[in-house]
């Protein structure tokens, strides 16, 4: 299995194994971290509830803020809202990335509730939809009821097992049609065609470099990097950079927030062509647009994106999320305009997810919190 994220140290490797003088950190894991992903080893309690949610933070969700907070009511409802702290200013001034975080969340608890039985009702913005950004009120108010007929959906058994994998995808496997339509079932429109990627790939490559050399969009990610696995076990959210090779830099002095924060530094280059080139491998596209840019839109799209890249997981599928040129920043909107023509984006629509469908190699998780620090 190769350890997430790890492209950075892959890099700068050779050096800082030499310089780390040790091994025991290099062949160290998180401890905590990963524990969420094993769902069923919680204690078994009659909440329905904690168990939907149990699952439910295994979501896909920007820069992995998790910014879900619950509150349980009653014995049948809960009230899920925003923590304004794990929001996103610099690349997602609006929220409307953080909301589509709460969309894959809510199509989660959905299906998990389902398995045990539950159907869930939920009201959106039950006190009103929250504009221009998201405010204290509730995205969503859930009503969990025991029902003889619940919608059991088949992707259940994928919800452990999906990734957003950012590694190379092997170029060599051609996708079929009928994958990319079975991804695509329940929304979304995807394309192979090598010309149209051509031209897609040349934006998402300017859109990625353009986010990393401006200053303040580059800082919110620096900031949420979690180098080496003490730093993941203590914040296990953001954006984790684990493996040997991260250890064996970070312990050389290779690799810290201060040399990731300045974009003539040695390791900030390896990151900027790392990415191109992973962001840069893409046997097919996929997207989801919605008709308009609405509250509702944006939980739509996130109960479609995680649903696609469940369908994927379970096809053997690899899927990555690319949001750079879809971002509402000035310093991209050369490339939100070309991608929202190339895309076919008629008058008020709007892209919401464009993400890159391959082969990848195995990966193992994203680090969580677990449930009981999103309970209030
Ligand atoms: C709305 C949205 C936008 C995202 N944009 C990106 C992105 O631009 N680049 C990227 O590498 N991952 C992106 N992701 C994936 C998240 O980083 C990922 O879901 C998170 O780190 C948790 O990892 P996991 O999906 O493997 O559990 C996005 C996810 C969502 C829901």
């Amino acid at each position: 299995m190769v350890s997430r994220r790890m492209v950075l140290g892959a890099g700068l490797g050779g050096l800082a194994l030499a310089g780390a003088g040790g091994v025991w950190r290099v062949t160290r894991v998180p401890e905590t971290a990963y524990e969420p992903w094993n769902p069923d080893a919680a204690t078994v309690t009659d909440d329905i509830r904690l168990d939907a949610f149990r699952h439910a933070i295994l979501a896909p969700n920007p820069h992995n803020r998790q910014p879900w907070v619950i509150r349980l009511v009653g014995d049948e409802e809960a009230e899920i809202s925003c923590d304004l702290d794990k929001r996103l200013p610099a690349t997602d001034p609006f929220d409307r990335q953080i909301t589509i975080g709460f969309g894959t969340f809510l199509e989660i608890a959905r299906i998990a509730a389902a398995e045990r039985g539950f159907a869930v009702d939920t009201e959106l913005f039950p006190d009103g939809e929250a504009q221009p950004r998201l405010d204290k009120r509730p995205v969503a108010r859930m009503t969990f009821n025991k029902s003889e007929k619940p919608d059991t959906d088949l992707l259940f058994s994928a919800i452990t097992q999906r990734r957003s994998n950012k590694e190379v995808y092997d170029l060599s496997r051609k996708i079929s049609d009928i994958q990319l339509e079975t991804v695509a079932i329940d929304g979304g429109s995807w394309s192979t065609d090598p010309q149209f990627i051509g031209r897609m790939r040349a934006e998402i490559l300017k859109a990625i470099e353009t986010e990393m050399l401006t200053h303040h969009t580059n800082m919110e990610s620096v900031e949420l990097m979690r180098i080496g696995y003490d730093e993941i076990d203590a914040n296990p959210d953001g954006i984790d950079l684990g493996g040997p090779m991260i250890e064996a830099g970070k312990l050389a002095g290779q690799i810290n927030r201060g040399q990731l924060a300045d974009p003539g530094s040695r390791a900030s280059q390896i990151g900027r062509e790392q990415l191109a080139e992973t962001y840069g491998s893409i046997p097919s596209l996929f997207w989801i647009t919605t008709p308009a840019n609405t509250r509702a839109d944006q939980i739509e799209a996130g109960r479609q994106y995680v649903r696609a890249n469940l369908h994927a997981t379970k096809l053997g599928l690899s899927m990555h999320p690319m949001s750079q040129t879809l971002q509402e920043y000035e310093e991209v909107s050369p490339q939100y305009a070309a991608v929202h023509n190339l895309l076919g984006a008629q008058e008020g629509e709007r892209v919401q997810m464009l993400a890159r469908i391959g082969y990848g190699p195995m990966i193992g998780p994203s680090p969580r919190w677990p449930l009981e620090t999103h309970l209030r």
